[in-house]
């Protein structure tokens, strides 16, 4: 509201969150009071008596009223963090999570090449590809998804990384217009299956649908991916999927079947396994 101080918006925004059950609800009003001064959230505390005038007041009434929607910050706001970098989403890119920097860590530890190629499948902001090309500086990779808004926001984010000279990224249903074999291939896929829908917090339906759900099981896509993987691989490969939670042994058991063996499972910083890596 226009008048009102800093510290009481920020106050009044968390009560208002926290009443409608959402987690974090200060950090959530730090960040939203922070964004329509043009300040972090961090930085709020320094603004506690500042006033609120009135483009500052319409803002925040907007992003709020869209939080107690239950829309994710990430989604008010347009972009999110991801390893450190800033990553712009848009309606059919996924909203990047922390649990998935577990991929990025498992592929930095067991990569040994200096210069690899890296595929990137189902790649949305490029988040997966874009860290690893900012942490091996002589890598170089390609991005496919087949939503289409997806290959030029990745494309963007990539120049805003300031790594648009070793990325490409294309629209492709998996490998469709994939041609070459890669030393490191990394994937997030749709993991989720059609009853897991039901249990999700109120912020996942801002998420696009295809970008989640993968059939009956929530193992089409491994199913998808795997039984194609074979010629675009090498003997020493890299290959790290996401998984979800309790699929450990569905995704091993389909690796098996087109004769990857698993490497390691590595887990998120809950706990969770959270990646699986596999060799040819
Ligand atoms: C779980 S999201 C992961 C996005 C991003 N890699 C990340 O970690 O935030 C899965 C991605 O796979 C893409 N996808 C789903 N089916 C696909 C297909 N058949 N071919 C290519 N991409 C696909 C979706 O559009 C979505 O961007």
């Amino acid at each position: 509201m226009s008048g009102e101080t800093v510290a009481v918006a920020i106050k009044r925004l968390s009560d208002a969150f926290a009443r409608v059950g959402i987690d974090n609800a200060r950090l959530d009003a730090r960040i939203l009071v922070g964004r329509a001064l043009g300040v972090s959230a961090g930085e709020t505390a320094l603004h506690a008596d500042r006033v609120l005038d009135d483009g500052s007041a319409q803002r925040l009434t907007s992003w709020a009223d869209r939080r107690l929607a239950r829309e994710p910050i990430g989604r008010i706001l347009g972009e999110r963090e991801f390893w450190g970098l800033t990553f712009e989403l848009l309606p059919d890119t996924l909203e990047p999570r922390p649990d998935s920097e577990a991929l990025v860590a498992a592929v930095l530890e067991a990569n040994k090449n200096r210069a690899p190629r890296i595929l990137d499948l189902g790649t949305g902001t490029g988040c997966l590809l874009i860290a690893l090309l900012k942490e091996i500086p002589e890598a170089r990779g390609l991005g496919i998804d087949q939503a289409p808004g997806a290959v030029a926001c990745a494309a963007r984010n990539a120049a805003r990384a300031g790594v648009e000279a070793r990325a490409e990224f294309i629209r492709s249903d998996w490998f469709e217009h994939v041609a070459r074999t890669f030393d490191v291939v990394v994937s997030n896929p749709p993991y989720l299956s059609t009853a897991d829908m039901a249990t999700l917090a109120p912020e996942v339906s801002f998420d696009p649908a295809a970008a989640l759900i993968a059939g009956e099981d929530g193992c089409d896509a491994y199913r998808a991916i795997l039984s194609r993987l074979r010629p675009f691989v090498r003997g020493g490969t890299v290959i790290a999927l996401e998984i979800g939670a309790n699929q450990c042994e569905a995704v091993s058991s389909i690796a098996s079947s087109h004769r990857f063996k698993i490497a390691a499972i590595k887990r998120d910083l809950a706990g969770h396994s959270r990646c699986l890596l596999l060799m040819p």
